[in-house]
This record gives structure tokens, sequence and C-alpha cells, in this order.
């Protein structure tokens, strides 16, 4: 795909796609509670539709209708057997949340995934799962994962990692244990399957960094809305305020405070966003942003997780901020859909960046013009979009070889590109 400088400032408003994470866990909780689950707004993108194939094969009946889908729930305990192993394509969250669920249910499941996901670590759920009873084993630490649950007994663990897929699986699993299961986190990270386990009518407790749940809880069919993903308006949040006298509203942005930490870095870099029309019940608001210089900042430790997916739009941003940004304790992102630190470090710098690999992060000096290369996502959805905004702001022509990728979380982000002014 070829891309140009915008020639105009960006400048409307958009309704960004559905948050992912949310959309993944309402199909979860939709199909391990008793009763109709609706949900409103779903991401119908490839990652989504992984999860929703993969409670099919469960023999969960999920129907996709007009601007909604609807999980005939009938309990966690009438989940069936797979006739064959499951594919759940590039999703991460997919497997790891599945496999905490599939740990208590008495039947063997193989799951796997494309080339990037049986590359990604799943030692991280697999030991936590082990604890509680369930008999899982890999390629080693790698899918093909293969799970048999059994009666499960409640643990408590402290995290080794940031992850709130590792939490979430460990969650899943504790609502069919016997006892009581204790989670400590290393920092806090996104917290939608605590808040959508109480939505259901299950209970927890959150003290800071400890999660506690008891297990044999009864969950009940509900409404979801899902709110428009920040991880997905963060790409516009960072074109608009690097194209010069843009002006852009991205409504109903998700802004569950765990996860946006790219507002914060955003405005110390000195960006302008402002939050309007909050709607409280769905923790969601527009977000307008206007173009501004922005400055070099640090980030790092417990805000990390907070915006894990958006460093490497972040460190676009700080191509183009004065000074040099450090980005630190983010080795994580080398097990994302790709080692993300490596990707967008060679990436930016084929279009002129000045970016240092550290062991846990980048560093990055700037400002620096940015020019027109041929560049690839690495079929990494969020490597492709990152590179899109930066052809945007990059004199000449840029050639981003493997665009399709964006369809993993934003299957239309060419086009409200294009719509909002882009090239
Ligand atoms: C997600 C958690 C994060 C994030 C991923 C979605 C989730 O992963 O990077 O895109 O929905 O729980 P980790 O838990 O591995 O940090």
């Amino acid at each position: 795909m070829r891309l140009n400088f915008a020639q105009r400032p960006l400048a409307g408003e958009l309704t960004v796609p559905a948050d992912k994470s949310i959309s993944h866990r309402s199909i979860m909780f939709g199909a391990i509670s008793q009763g109709t689950t609706r949900v409103h707004n779903f991401l119908p993108a490839a990652d989504c539709l992984s999860t929703i194939e993969a409670f099919r094969a469960l023999g969960v009946t999920i129907k996709q209708q007009a601007g909604e889908v609807v999980i005939n729930g009938r309990g966690l305990k009438t989940l069936q057997p797979a006739t064959g192993t499951i594919d759940v394509g590039n999703s991460g969250t997919t497997m790891r949340l599945l496999l905490g669920i599939l740990a208590g249910r008495k039947f063997e499941t193989t799951l796997f995934g494309d080339a990037s996901l049986n590359r990604r670590p799943m030692e991280r759920v697999m030991t936590p799962l082990r604890q509680m009873g369930a008999k899982v084993s890999g390629h080693g630490e790698f899918p093909p994962i293969t799970i048999t649950g059994a009666d499960l007994t409640g643990i408590t663990y402290e995290m080794p990692v940031a992850s709130a897929q590792v939490k979430s699986a460990i969650l899943f699993a504790a609502l069919q244990a016997h006892g009581t299961t204790t989670i400590i986190e290393k920092a806090p990270s996104r917290n939608h399957t605590e808040e959508m386990i109480q939505q259901f009518g299950g209970q927890l407790t959150v003290e800071d960094k400890m999660i506690t749940l008891t297990g044999g809880q009864h969950l009940t069919g509900q409404e979801v809305t899902v709110p428009g993903d920040i991880s997905s308006a963060a790409f516009f949040l960072v074109a608009a305020t690097l194209i010069k006298n843009s002006h852009v509203t991205l409504k109903q942005v998700g802004i569950n405070p765990t996860r946006t930490g790219i507002l914060t870095v955003l405005s110390e870099m000195g960006a302008a966003i402002t939050t309007q029309q909050t709607d409280e019940k769905n923790q969601a608001a527009d977000l307008v942003v206007t173009s501004q210089p922005l400055c070099a900042t640090k980030i790092s430790g417990a805000i990390i997780p907070k915006l894990i997916d958006e460093l490497p739009i972040i460190a676009l941003a700080a191509t183009q901020a004065r000074g040099t940004t450090i980005i630190s304790d983010a080795e994580e992102l080398k097990v994302k859909e790709t080692n993300r630190i490596d990707t967008t470090a060679a990436e930016l710098t084929k279009m002129g960046a000045d970016i240092t690999v550290t062991p846990d992060g980048l560093i990055i000096n700037g400002p620096t013009p940015l020019h027109g290369a041929k560049v690839a996502s690495h079929g990494d959805h969020r490597i492709g979009m990152m590179l899109a905004i930066a052809a945007q702001i990059a004199t000449g022509e840029t050639e981003l070889a493997q665009p399709e990728a964006v369809k993993i979380s934003y299957p239309n982000f060419f086009h409200d590109l294009t719509r909002l002014g882009g090239d």
C-alpha cells in the first residue's frame, strides 16, 4: 500500500471501533453465564471473531445480528468438548483467557494460533493453572496448548509479570475453584475482567494490587454496551496532534482509568486533548484533539501496563517531540504480536527517526523530520497503523507491506484515516 504526506490538516468526527478487550470478554462472560447476553457495539474484527468461533466450537449458541451479538448462555458446566482443535488465529487474549475457562472443564481441548501467536509465551498462564489443578502442556511454553480441566483449588498467586491476560485467566479458573483465590499484581493492569465479573452478578474484592475471589459463583447474562477502543483512538490522537491545524473529535471512547495512560503521557508532552460528553455508565467520553508541538518525556513503572499497546504510536509521537524521550520497564513489548521494541525501532529508523533499542524499552531523540520509505507491518496490526500515521508526516511516499494486518483490531482503519483527511 502506498501512503503520502497529509496535504491537509485532519478534521472531523470519528467513531473508532469498539474496545477489543471488552468485546472478547463480553462473549466469554455471556458463554459462561446463565441466560441471554446481548452485546451492543461488539467489535467484528478478526481477533474477536476468533473468540466467537472458539465458543461456538465448545457448543455455545452465538448469533451475530444487526448491531448486536446475542449469546445464549447456559452456564460454565454446559461447555462441550470441541470436535477438533480450536484455531484462535492471532489472538493472545482468546488463547490465554480461554485456557482459564477450560481449566475447570473436565475434557481435553487443544488450542493453536497463527505463526505469530505460536511464538508467544504461554508458561505465564500454564504455571498458575497447573497450580490450581489443571493438566496443561504445550510445545515447550508455546502453542499448540492442550488442556484437560479438573476440579480446581484456589491459590494465592503473586504475578511475575503485569498482565491482564494472565490475571484474567486465573480469575476465570478461580470462578470454578474450591475455596478462595488471591492474585497479587505486579502493577495494576486493565481491570475489565474484574468489572465484568461484578456486572454479571459475581463478587470479588480489590485492594490496591490484591484481588480476592471465592469459587462457585453464579453469573447471569447481561446487556453489555462496548465503548470505543482507546487503543484504536490512540492513532488519531497522535496523528491530529502532529499534523498542523488538525481538529478531530473521537466519539465515545472508553476511558477506564486502567487504560488511559496515553492521555496522561500525551498531556505531559504538551498535547491538547480534552474530554467531553462523558458517559459515566459506560466509562466513555468524546476526546477532542487539536495539533500542538510536543516535548520529550520519561515513561516507566506503573503507567506502562496502562498504555502498553499504545507504546508504538507514542514512540512515533516522541520522534517529533523536542528532547530525548526514554521508555523503560517495557520488556513486555517483546512478547506482543511482534517484538514491538524491535519492530518500532527498525521501521521508524528506515523513515529517518533517531531511536535506540534498550533491554527494556527505547530512547528516542527528537524532533527528526521523517521521510517516506519501504516499511512493513510484520503482520502486526498496531505496527501497521503506527506506520500509516508516520507516513502522514513523512515527506515523499511510503510503501507499507502487509497493511491488511489492521483487520485484527481495526478493519476500517485506512478508510477512517482517509475520511479525516489523510492520504
Ligand atoms: C489484553 C491485555 C494486554 C494487551 C492485549 C489485550 C487484554 O496483554 O497487550 O492487547 O485484553 O487482557 P497482556 O496481558 O499480555 O499485557
